[in-house]
């Protein structure tokens, strides 16, 4: 049947969204499939209702796609759509309510505290310590983040996160290592360590920087990668995420491990961590897209 890729947006990940969807959409049509790329607007559902689509590929990241809303809209539709549903993609796009649901599932994540103004930065700080993350509740890519070392950054980060989002985190800062596990279907493909000579896998690390290290294998033992791997899974399904995903985790110096975020559309484009995952695993980018499709099937 055609099938619709729906990448763009109109999230701060557009651009992210736009490169990821033109590699998904040139791998469709090259094992086959009779796909139709379409930069999503306001005016999605009629063009959806228009093009005679009989299910959806989702490669948009960010509000508005990756939230729930674009899932809502399909289900009413009844156009089948590849990944979550929309309380696994709207709990995946909300940092703050995702790690109050890990929390009352007794799964390991940083620290925090909500900062619903500017004036209660002060107090979050004194009560978690620098460094923070601090961060807007609903974006990705690492947009609006700032590291905050010193106190007297502590408004502009609030400022630069809350120009995203009125619903502001500040994270006790894990240092350690970066991990970052792919879920496909039921299953953890390898996991993958970052590394980067930056102060964090920030936006230009992940997408424009030619020093950022992946590993893969992560070079954990065994043991502890099985560890990892299950931590990804009991949190990717604690926020109801199906299909697909990608569950950030850092681990501090101690070797404990602490859940940063799941995100429910992760980037597809060529420096992307899920096809590095797949490729480890034994799985080409065309098969892993075909593999991700099979998720739109009941
Ligand atoms: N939000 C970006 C696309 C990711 O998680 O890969
Ligand atoms: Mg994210």
């Amino acid at each position: 049947g055609r099938v619709a890729v729906l990448m763009g947006g109109w999230s701060a990940e557009r651009e992210v969204s736009l490169k990821s969807g033109a590699a998904v959409l040139a791998a469709l049509q090259r094992a086959g499939v009779d796909a139709h790329g379409i930069d999503a607007g306001r005016d999605i559902l009629a063009v959806l209702e228009q093009g005679r689509f009989d299910r959806v590929f989702i490669v948009l990241h960010g509000r508005g796609g990756e939230d729930g809303v674009i899932q809502g809209a399909l289900e009413l539709l009844e156009l089948p759509y590849t990944g979550s549903g929309v309380l696994g993609s709207a709990l995946g796009m909300d940092k703050l309510r995702c790690k109050r649901l890990w929390q009352g599932a007794g799964l390991p994540t940083p620290d925090y505290a909500e900062l619903r103004s500017e004036a209660e930065c002060a107090e979050a700080a004194q009560r978690l310590g620098l460094p923070l993350a601090v961060k807007p509740a609903t974006e990705g890519s690492s947009i609006g983040i700032t590291k905050v070392t010193s106190l007297d950054q502590l408004t502009a980060a609030w400022r630069a996160a809350a120009e995203f989002d009125p619903v502001v985190l500040a994270e006790h800062w894990v240092e350690g290592g970066e991990y970052t596990v792919a879920v496909l279907g039921e299953t953890a493909l390898p996991a993958i360590r970052l590394e980067t000579p930056r102060s964090f896998y920030d936006y230009e690390a992940k997408y424009f920087a030619d020093d950022t290290r992946y590993h893969c294998p992560c070079g954990l033992e065994p043991a502890r990668e099985r560890e990892l791997a299950g931590l990804a899974l009991e949190a990717y399904r604690a926020v109801g995420a199906s299909g697909w995903g990608r569950v950030d985790v850092m681990m501090d110096a101690a070797g404990g491990l602490w859940l940063l975020e799941v995100n429910t559309v992760p980037g597809m484009t060529d420096h992307s961590l899920v096809p590095m995952a797949a490729r480890a695993a034994g799985l080409g980018f065309e098969a892993l897209v075909l593999r991700i499709l099979d998720t739109s099937f009941p």
